[in-house]
């Protein structure tokens, strides 16, 4: 079927649907009248891209029309399935009106985004077949790397699995004196890993991507497993279960939704993005060649100065953004950036066996680069690149009391202190004053876990950017810890944060602007959908 055909039956589904729920979902904080600077329309669609050599593979993905502001507002992917990439500034008041051509339930959720909680795609706004929700708000960020994606409850993993991910990505002017590396020299890179079968879909768990069809064969059959159990030692039935609260792992990286293929870069300095949209799998990311990456950014934009990492780590949901001058290296050369081995992932020893055949903490690679020839030109950072206030943690209403909030597992669910998510309802150590600081410390010290296992978690808050003020990690786990501690970045300001096993992290958080009810979670994907979200509840 050609895309204009298929759409043009989602509009009819589409109308057909709107006329028995009424009119579109307008936010309540959309102002009337107020003055919209950028106007875009995203249709979440099922598609079919083609993500490696072959047959094309059924996605889900999201198709942007821009209707008002410049032309520089939306650019659609070059290939692959991600979405547009949309393009703000700071201070512009954006419209974005989601239509839902799925077969399903889905809502839309700016990742990083500091905007009121019924524009933030909570999953009790989400929206059936045929609907339409309205956003409308005022970019509030810093500039940086932001990104949006589906937040259906118990879904998510599965819709971005399928394909639904685009970038948000912000200007201002501070960023814009600094005069980095644009356009060609601006690499925003989406790493995600997946597993395809033979005919190139998408296998998740069982097969139900919706986008894919119904799995053929067993789990275990090939080097296909549908995650980290696979099957091999378990039926489909369980091994489906274990991976669907566990996690999905895929032995095949895609970048910018289809297969990593070699960029090719001028010798010149450039600006790389590094965005793990991943559903479960942590990076370990570094040069094959060993040279040192200089970080300049990381999710809530660019940091103070450029700091040196020989890896960072950056876990699903993380970005960093680095500074490279390929004119480090002789015209002609390729380089690979990589995933490094790494202790502490989900394997947990083997001890499950099977699975995918890259098991979490492998090495692997990531992307080759070709660089071109030109003169050398030794270009190096800015020193200073944006103001970032020193975070106080005696600015905390609970300074001399951390609030906890402690991963948890009960019988196959996730929790956070024992307690799974519940779709409006948020405890009283979940509800804080508009206006304050709080610290919260995230443990991952595998209470109720089974057998004593204890894998990653990435913990994300939604609406706000927050300050890490404090890591510490038991005997126990200090070995595994040893071999991913020199890849944080913890400079800036954050949204995710990795929490390895073992650990506790510190987190200051300002509550500002909006009360409401948000959402605090692990960005593992599956672990998210089985439990491990819950809501806080910003109070006036
Ligand atoms: Cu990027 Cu609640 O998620
Ligand atoms: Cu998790």
């Amino acid at each position: 079927m050609n895309h204009q055909r298929r759409l043009l039956l989602l509009g009819s589904a589409g109308a057909a649907a709107a006329a028995s729920i009424g009119a579109p979902v307008v936010a309540a904080t959309a102002k009337a009248g107020a003055q919209i600077d950028v106007h875009i329309e995203l249709h979440a669609v099922p598609d079919q891209v083609s993500v490696r050599p072959g047959t094309a593979t059924r996605v889900w993905r999201y198709r942007g029309k821009l209707l008002r502001g410049d032309t520089t507002a939306l650019e659609s992917s070059a290939g692959g399935y991600l979405g547009p990439t949309i393009r703000v500034r700071r201070g512009q008041r954006v419209r974005i009106d989601l239509v839902n051509g799925l077969p399903e339930s889905t809502i839309i959720h700016w990742h990083g985004l500091h905007v009121p909680d019924d524009m933030d795609g909570h999953p009790r706004f989400a929206i059936g077949p045929g609907a339409r929700y309205v956003y409308e708000f005022t970019v509030d960020n810093r500039a940086g790397s932001y990104w949006y994606h589906p937040h259906p409850h118990g879904r998510t993993g599965k819709q971005v699995y399928a394909g639904l991910a685009g970038l948000f990505l912000v200007s201002d002017d501070e960023e814009a004196a600094l005069d980095l590396p644009s356009g060609a020299q601006d690499l925003a890179l989406v790493i995600q890993d997946r597993n395809l079968d033979a005919d190139n879909q998408f296998v998740y768990l069982d097969g139900n991507t919706g986008a894919a069809p119904q799995r053929r064969g067993m789990m275990g059959e090939g080097m296909m497993g549908g995650g980290m159990m696979g099957g091999r030692m378990m039926g489909r039935g369980m091994g489906s279960m274990m991976a669907g609260m566990m996690g999905v792992l895929g032995d095949q990286m895609l970048v910018n939704g289809s297969l990593a293929s070699p960029r090719h870069v001028e010798r010149r300095a450039h600006r790389l993005r590094l965005f793990n949209a991943s559903n479960t799998r942590t990076l370990k990311l570094a040069w094959r060649d060993q040279t040192p990456l200089t970080v300049i950014g990381s999710d809530g934009g660019l940091l103070a100065a450029p700091i040196q990492r020989d890896y960072v780590m950056l876990a699903p949901a993380e970005r960093v953004e680095l500074w490279v001058d390929f004119s480090h290296w002789p015209p002609g050369s390729g380089l690979v950036l990589r995933s490094l081995a790494f202790e502490g992932g989900m394997d947990m020893g083997g001890m499950m066996g099977g699975g995918s055949s890259l098991p979490d903490g492998a090495a692997f690679d990531v992307l080759p680069f070709r660089v071109g020839g030109g003169t050398e030109r030794n270009e190096s950072p800015p020193a200073r690149l944006s103001t970032i206030t020193t975070a106080e943690p005696r600015m905390a209403v609970n300074y001399a009391r951390p609030k906890v909030f402690e991963m948890t597992m009960g019988m196959m669910v996730w929790g956070i202190n024992g307690e799974s998510f519940d779709m409006l309802g948020a405890s009283e150590l979940e509800t804080v004053k508009l206006g304050t600081h709080e610290i919260w410390e995230f443990r991952n010290e595998g209470r109720g876990s089974m057998m004593g296992m204890v894998m990653p978690h990435s913990m994300h808050v939604h609406g706000l950017q927050f300050r890490i003020i404090g890591r510490s990690v038991s005997r126990r786990f200090a070995d595994e810890y040893g071999s991913v501690k020199a890849g944080f970045v913890d400079e800036g300001w954050k949204d995710t944060v990795l929490v390895m096993p073992g650990e506790r992290v510190r987190v200051l958080l300002r509550f500002s602007d909006f009360t409401g009810l948000f959402l605090y979670h692990c960005h593992m994907l599956e672990h998210e959908d089985t439990g491990l979200m819950r809501n806080y509840r910003v109070e006036a």
